[in-house]
């Protein structure tokens, strides 16, 4: 018989990985009290849970004005629009990253421009991003992803020499720290989404952390409608209209169950962090793994989800087929995102932005080179589910037998 439980040999972890989002009496109070409350919705804006979540979480990333809303989408199309950027304008995004990265500049009217990442941590790569810079560049949006940091001193850097906005997609780093300093802290905005998968979760939600009480006030207003709000206060007129807006406030239930898991965040942390070094320590004994380096400057790591590398030639097999036979064997992976410039959404020829056929001169993908975001995308990123550290050693090692079991068997698995 054979090894691998994708050839019907017996699985490396049998028991299921702890399941996420976790809940207790907390969750269920929190909620019944909103219940009993009354006071459900989001309006008016801020609602005593949403404002007590926006304190908490500022306290908790290190700094800047917390505005929460429906999504960490929104949160980024907002910051732009606070920032004035919008049509014709220019954003750099990396290549590697979920579709909203990009998805939210071209909402405010702005053009995402796609660059490529940096091998060692997969995302944006500022040598990249500075060669995308032109007259019509207004803001630059790195992705923390998976559990890396973008280099944030070359971005600051490229920013202050351009006079670019930065905002920082922190969707996947809550918690996160560079120097010391929170993410979502260092750039002019950090957008959070509290959507069920990530690490703080309300089910569906958003933070926007702005560095300027003045963006705060803004960001607050468009997404109430546009009803005109105080420095750090709430509306000053609630029937009053200072800008164009919509209602992407967040809801008093989602904001109350937030709460508790911002409580519960730093004992998680500190699990997945122990773990973490656990697993690059013994991934790092694997043939064929890359364990993704770890810059000195992230002093602190988030694991939305903890990412490897394979070189497939001396693995023996490619990123898809390992991950195909690592759920056999138990243990929650995937192959992580398309390259940006994958998605039907930029191809030219078939594109869904709102003009059909729209801005050729941008997305002409023939001479789009994006290597090192199709290496990964392709064939060696391997996204391991963050479960795997809340199971503790036994979770880490029952990992780590069952991809050096596929390693060793990969001759098998290939024919
Ligand atoms: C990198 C990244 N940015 C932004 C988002 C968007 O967050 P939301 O789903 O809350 O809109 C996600 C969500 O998965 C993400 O992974």
């Amino acid at each position: 018989m054979s090894e691998l439980a994708i050839l019907g040999g017996p699985k490396a972890r049998t028991e299921p990985y702890p399941h996420w989002p976790v809940w207790d009496e907390r969750d269920l109070q929190a909620v019944m009290d909103v219940v009993r409350s009354g006071r459900w919705g989001g309006f008016p804006y801020p609602g005593p849970k949403t404002a007590e979540l926006a304190k908490k979480f500022a306290e908790m990333q290190g700094g800047g004005y917390a505005v929460p809303m429906t999504n960490g989408t929104i949160t980024m199309e907002v910051a732009l629009r606070a920032a004035g950027i919008g049509w014709g304008d220019e954003v750099i995004v990396p290549a590697y990253t979920f579709q909203a990265t990009a998805s939210a500049p071209m909402g405010a009217g702005a053009i995402p421009i796609i660059v490529d990442v940096d091998p060692n941590t997969y995302c944006l790569d500022p040598k990249a991003a500075e060669k995308a810079i032109t007259a019509k560049t207004k803001a630059i949006i790195p992705v923390h992803l998976g559990h890396q940091m973008a280099d944030m001193d070359a971005i600051l850097a490229l920013a202050e020499k351009y006079n670019l906005i930065v905002i920082e997609d922190c969707a996947h780093a809550h918690g996160a720290k560079w120097r010391g300093r929170g993410a979502g802290t260092l750039g002019h905005f950090g957008s959070f989404s509290l959507q069920s998968s990530k690490t703080l979760t309300s089910g569906e939600g958003g933070i926007l952390l702005c560095r300027s009480a003045e963006h705060a006030a803004l960001a607050a207003s468009i997404i109430d409608c546009g009803r005109p709000h105080a420095l750090g206060g709430g509306p000053e007129d609630p029937n009053g209209l200072s800008m164009q807006g919509g209602n992407f406030r967040l809801s008093e239930l989602q904001a109350a169950l937030a709460l508790i898991g911002v409580e519960r965040f730093p004992e998680q942390a500190r699990q997945r962090e122990e773990m973490a070094a656990y697993m690059d320590e013994s991934l790092s004994e694997v043939k064929g793994v890359r364990v993704l380096k770890r810059d000195e400057r992230h002093t602190t790591r988030s694991f939305y989800r903890y990412i490897f590398a394979i070189d497939p030639q001396e693995f023996g097999l490619e990123h898809d087929a390992l991950c195909d036979a690592l759920e056999a064997e138990g243990v929650d992976c995937w192959v992580g995102y398309e390259a940006m410039h994958n998605y039907e959404l930029f191809q030219p020829q078939r594109s869904k932005l709102a003009v059909p056929n729209a801005f050729p001169e941008y997305f002409n993908f023939k001479d789009m080179h994006l290597p090192e975001a199709t290496r990964a995308c392709e064939h060696e990123a391997v996204w391991l589910d963050e479960a795997i550290f809340r199971a503790g050693p036994q979770g880490v090692d029952d990992a780590v037998a069952a991809i050096k079991k596929i390693q060793r068997n990969a001759a098998e698995l290939k024919k």
